[in-house]
């Protein structure tokens, strides 16, 4: 598979990321109902399998339990196969599972460091804000970061969730390498401003939740919808999840499928490709919670939609706006 540079750094990376948020499992406030870390392991196998080099998690994913799963997938594995470990900070938890928002340095030291434990590896490849919050201690945290990278514990540092105007404001204390923003059919913020900015900066881009947590994936149904489980966030925590945007969005569903079906391709593959079809877009974070699921978006990541198609999906948006 093909792969490019991210941003000013040397990582090489594949149009497709793997996305370990889902396998953090429930039992927290973003949790996604039960999950098997068998289950997760296999999926994550499975990536490497399709080809992908790049694994996305974050500390706060399960409160470290996805993490975990990562080192899980990846021990033993021989320096040629093992693929790059990209992670985020600045969400902190208590001992009652409550999540915080801190980028105080000594956070940040602290944070790297369980990281790095959970992990099991001795540097991060990429190591991301993962939210501006609180936005008085952005400049905190990132020179916090940009020390961890001196002292050789990460090797490049990133942010996301980040305006433009945030990352102005950063970027005078250290480079920086990417943004991780959300990028949808359903969210398309970054096309006003965000996508030039990085471009004409050398930031790369890598989007996540591109086919919008699942819901492009053409699994869903209303009756799926009413059966999630408590503990999945999705089941009230996103607008796009709820009425009167689900109906709208399972049509939107019946446009890639239709799109997708003339190529062999599934309206997740189309959701990606969509994404991927953006000069400045790296890569895609892609999430997957069991085997099978990668395999079936992976053809994503070297397809690419025509003209007409990309209009009809235009089309069908500007017709169906999001009030
Ligand atoms: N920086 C941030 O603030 C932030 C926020 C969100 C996400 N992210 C990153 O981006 C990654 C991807 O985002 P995401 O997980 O929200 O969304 P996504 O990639 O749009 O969707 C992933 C979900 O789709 C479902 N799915 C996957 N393959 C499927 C298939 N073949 N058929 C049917 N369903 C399938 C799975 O959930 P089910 O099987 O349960 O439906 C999976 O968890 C995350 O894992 C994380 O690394 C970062």
């Amino acid at each position: 598979m093909q792969t490019r540079n991210l941003g000013n750094s040397d990582l090489a990376i594949t149009p497709i990321g793997f996305g370990a948020w889902a396998i953090g499992g429930g039992d927290w406030a973003f949790g996604w109902g039960p999950q098997h870390d068998a289950d997760s392991i296999a999926a994550i196998h499975e990536a490497l399998e399709c080809g992908i080099n790049w694994i996305d998690t974050a500390a706060v994913y399960g409160l470290g339990h996805s993490e975990e799963v990562v080192a899980k997938a990846l021990a033993g594995m021989s320096a040629e196969r093992r693929p790059y470990v990209f992670t985020k900070c600045a969400r902190v938890w208590d001992g009652n599972r409550q999540i915080g928002k801190c980028l105080k340095a000594e956070s940040i030291r602290r944070e790297c460091e369980a990281s790095l434990q959970r992990l099991k590896v001795e540097v991060i490849d990429l190591y991301q804000v993962h939210w501006p919050e609180p936005p008085e201690d952005i400049e905190e945290g990132w020179q916090a970061l940009q020390k961890l990278k001196q002292e050789g514990k990460v090797r490049w540092c990133g942010v996301s969730n980040f305006s433009v105007a945030q990352m102005e404001q950063v970027t005078p204390d250290g480079p920086l390498t990417s943004l991780q923003p959300p990028y949808s059919m359903l969210r398309r913020d970054i096309e006003a401003e965000t996508l030039s900015y990085c471009q004409r900066n050398n930031i790369g881009v890598i989007v996540y939740s591109p086919m919008q947590s699942g819901l492009l994936t053409g699994a869903w149904t209303r009756e799926r919808h009413a059966a999630l489980p408590a503990d999945d966030w999705r089941r009230e925590k996103n607008k796009h999840f709820q009425e009167p945007l689900f109906t709208r969005n399972l049509r939107l569903v019946e446009v890639l499928r239709g799109i997708g079906g003339k190529h062999g391709k599934s309206p997740g593959e189309v959701s990606i490709a969509w994404t991927l079809r953006q000069p400045p877009v790296t890569a895609a974070i892609v999430g997957a919670r069991k085997p099978g699921q990668l395999r079936q978006l992976i053809g994503a990541a070297t397809w690419r939609l025509s003209a007409e198609e990309l209009n009809e999906i235009e089309q069908f948006l500007a017709e169906n706006p999001i009030s």
